[in-house]
């Protein structure tokens, strides 16, 4: 029998291959998972929804005139569902401000980097240009910018100067796997939540971190 906080719900938006959803599904504890949408009808990780038997909402860019209608048609799904918890998990799509403003607070990303460096695309590469020796990812909160909201937490490692880009991506994700389900299963527990723009914790938060390498916390 489920746990009363299972009924914390959460809808996960992919867009792709859909690991970081695996491992939301797999490490499910206080939260359960509504429905995942997505916005490519062929993303590979649909099939971990599936396996899991957790109802799934496609939209395919063909069945709409423009790219608006196309994301109206997926946040008023997202809205339909009425989750307590939106999570972003290799969503390629911009969010629109009224699903931000809606969802502030509820709303959550993962990316692949130490934010608030190297926000956007090809974060792996752009750290080994840079020559940085410490790379990792960020949870964080949306708000109306591309990977600016308030950060929850970090995990991180460091980079090895033989490392590719290949493999950096590669030892990152699974350091976002670690990462992702911890957040989701704190703010869950309410134990992680946003007020007044800031991201703060419950002491339980804070030493479970520790415990774990996490940072939490604006840098
Ligand atoms: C991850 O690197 C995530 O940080 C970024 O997109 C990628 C998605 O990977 N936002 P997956 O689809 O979860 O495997």
């Amino acid at each position: 029998m489920f746990s009363m906080s299972r009924d914390f719900g959460v809808v996960v938006l992919i867009s792709g291959r859909g690991s970081n959803l695996k491992v939301l599904i797999e490490r499910a504890e206080h939260y359960k998972i509504l429905a995942v949408i997505s916005d490519n009808p062929e993303a590979p990780g649909l099939a971990y929804a599936k396996e899991a038997s957790i109802p799934i909402h496609t939209f395919s860019k063909g069945d709409f005139s423009s790219k608006d209608e196309l994301k109206r048609a997926i946040f008023e799904k997202a809205v339909e569902l009425d989750p307590q918890l939106v999570a972003l998990a290799g969503f390629m799509q911009i969010i629109p401000e009224y699903f931000v403003e809606r969802f502030y607070g509820r709303l959550i990303n993962i990316h692949p980097s130490l934010l608030p460096k190297f926000p956007g695309l090809n974060t792996h590469r752009r750290v080994i240009e840079a020559g940085d020796t410490f790379h990792g990812c960020t949870v964080h909160f949306v708000d109306k910018g591309v990977d600016t909201g308030p950060i929850i937490a970090h995990l991180g490692c460091v980079r090895w100067t033989p490392d590719t880009e290949e493999i950096l991506a590669e030892r990152v994700l699974v350091l976002e796997h670690k990462l992702y389900p911890w957040v989701v299963n704190l703010i869950a527990q309410d134990l992680i939540w946003l007020e007044d723009k800031s991201t703060r914790y419950d002491t339980t938060a804070v030493l479970s971190a520790n415990h774990k390498g996490i940072y939490i916390g604006q840098k």
